[in-house]
């Protein structure tokens, strides 16, 4: 099994982002991770689907996009104009996941669901039949650059169980970076996604190397 490396565009340069987007394809990147804020679901606010739009020329990876925001509805359709290829909407932030998770897949995105640290891995249960992928938070959503909360280890294991038997990528967010990458797959991820461990670093091609090299050690212990 192949580790997925996404980098985090918030740890980018803003003042370049059309060649930070070009970049990261070279650098080995298998997934562009885009964090989308609206300040109400997070203390924050980054870019939305008209700045998407704009990088999207410029990527030759697949698009990724986490929806922190209230209401995930109003950005599917846009999300799709753009060609982003897979969208994680919070279980906190959707009373209709169900509906909103078949409207990513009508879309032609792939659906995922995304969980707060504090979230426990139960809700998951009816949502795991709708989704191609789970992102467990490992740091509270908002900002990069935050320490990897430990518990996140026997979560990423306790979706890996409730998920066997079928096929699901488990992505890991916040934090994750060489300290802690091999330990993260062994308990069950398939992506890591890192913003400062990558976009943070300045030979972000070594960055994904040892990242990846870490992930595929962890997938030799699973
Ligand atoms: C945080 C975002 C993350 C963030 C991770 O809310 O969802 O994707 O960019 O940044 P690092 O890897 O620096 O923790
Ligand atoms: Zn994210």
């Amino acid at each position: 099994m192949d580790i997925r490396i996404a980098p985090s565009l918030l740890s980018a340069d803003f003042a370049r982002l059309d060649r930070e987007v070009a970049e990261i394809h070279e650098a080995g990147a298998d997934l562009l991770h885009l964090d989308i804020m609206d300040g109400h679901f997070v203390p924050n606010l980054t870019f939305g689907p008209q700045i998407i739009a704009a990088l999207a020329p410029h990527a030759r990876t697949a698009l990724d996009a986490h929806l922190m925001v209230t209401d995930a509805d109003a950005l599917l359709s846009p999300l799709a104009d753009c060609g982003v290829s897979r969208v994680a909407v919070h279980v906190e932030a959707c009373t209709h996941l169900n509906r909103t998770l078949s409207t990513i897949r009508t879309l032609g995105m792939i659906p995922g669901v995304a969980l707060n640290p504090a979230t426990p891995a139960s809700t998951l249960e009816e949502a795991l039949n709708w989704v191609d992928f789970v992102l467990v938070m490992s740091v509270n959503p908002g900002f990069g650059g935050q320490s990897f909360i430990s518990a996140s280890i026997k979560k990423i294991a306790l979706i890996r169980k409730m998920a066997s038997g079928r096929t699901l990528d488990i992505s890991v967010d916040g934090g994750v970076g060489p300290g802690n990458a091999e330990e993260i797959v062994r308990a069950g991820a398939t992506t890591l996604i890192a913003g400062s461990s990558v976009f943070g670093q300045t030979d972000r091609r070594a960055a994904i190397r040892k990242l990846r090299a870490l992930g595929q050690k962890g997938v030799s212990q699973c």
